[in-house]
């Protein structure tokens, strides 16, 4: 597999830094943060479905949203996790689920361990050069790997609005998942779609979700604070917003590539 970062321009210390920012909020983060929808992450799956065993790791885990919708589906899940204070939410929050520290850079699985590997909003984190041969090594022959992320609809005209009174200092110029290149002689095929749906929000709720962003969670105190401040003003001033519980409309891109 060959790859492109949607960051190629960004220096290796500042991705680092906004990579491993989520700890920081970790308990927030499992609040606020978008569940993954079933049938986005049934698409995922698709075509290793019939496989039993099937085994199914979820890189990047976070505070275990996907992890939780996986265990819907798929009884053998993994998930690794790089930040200590992201893999405590998960253990606390998926009781139970097998969860390792580890990074998509060094994944503490065998070879040809797992059929998938399913990665919630953070592909675009990794160092694909490395993380690309080394998920390849853990995943069997024709297994998946997928990366899907939950982005708020900015085709419609309030949300696009919203996204721009939430730039921060700190923000990356705008970039698409479907940017990532997954081709490459290991891969049979590379696919994308793309899954609306929700989250009820309230003006609080959805500031507190933003806060949750590396963007915001990497500036300077005084300045987050005034993002969060420019936020709540744009929420209450915005008929579709102002007045009690609101839907975001998200989409969920999934990108997989089928492997040899
Ligand atoms: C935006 S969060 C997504 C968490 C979870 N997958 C979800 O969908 O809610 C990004 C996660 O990627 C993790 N991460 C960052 N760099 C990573 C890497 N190189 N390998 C594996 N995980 C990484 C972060 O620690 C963080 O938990």
């Amino acid at each position: 597999m060959s790859s492109s970062s949607p960051f190629r321009n960004v220096a290796s210390e500042v991705l680092a830094l906004r990579a491993s920012s989520f700890g920081a909020e970790a308990a927030a983060y499992a609040e606020e943060r978008p569940d993954y929808p079933d049938d986005a992450v049934l698409w995922a799956l698709e075509p290793v479905s019939g496989r039993a065993p099937l085994r199914v790791l979820d890189l990047g885990a976070g505070t275990g949203k996907l992890t939780g919708v996986l265990l819907r589906h798929v009884t053998d899940v993994v998930a690794v996790e790089p930040d200590a204070a992201m893999l405590d939410q998960l253990r606390h929050r998926v009781p139970g689920v097998r969860a390792m520290a580890g990074s998509a850079e060094g994944i503490p699985l065998p070879d040809g361990s797992v059929d998938a590997i399913l990665i919630g909003q953070a592909l675009h984190w990794f160092d694909l050069d490395r993380a690309i041969p080394e998920m390849t090594r853990v995943l069997t022959p024709g297994g998946v790997l997928a990366g899907l992320w939950n982005l708020d609809d900015d085709q419609v005209p309030w949300v696009g609005r919203l996204k721009e009174v939430a730039r921060s200092t700190v923000s990356f110029s705008r970039w698409r998942p479907e940017s990532i290149s997954l081709e490459g002689p290991d891969v049979l095929v590379v696919e994308n779609a793309r899954f609306p749906h929700g989250q009820r929000r309230t003006v609080e709720s959805m500031a507190a979700t933003i806060a949750t962003h590396s963007h915001v969670l990497t500036l300077p105190a005084d300045e987050r604070a005034e993002l969060t401040a420019r936020v709540i003003d744009y929420l209450r001033s915005t008929p579709e917003t102002a007045h009690g519980e609101f839907e975001l409309p998200i989409v969920t891109v999934v990108i997989r590539a089928l492997l040899h």
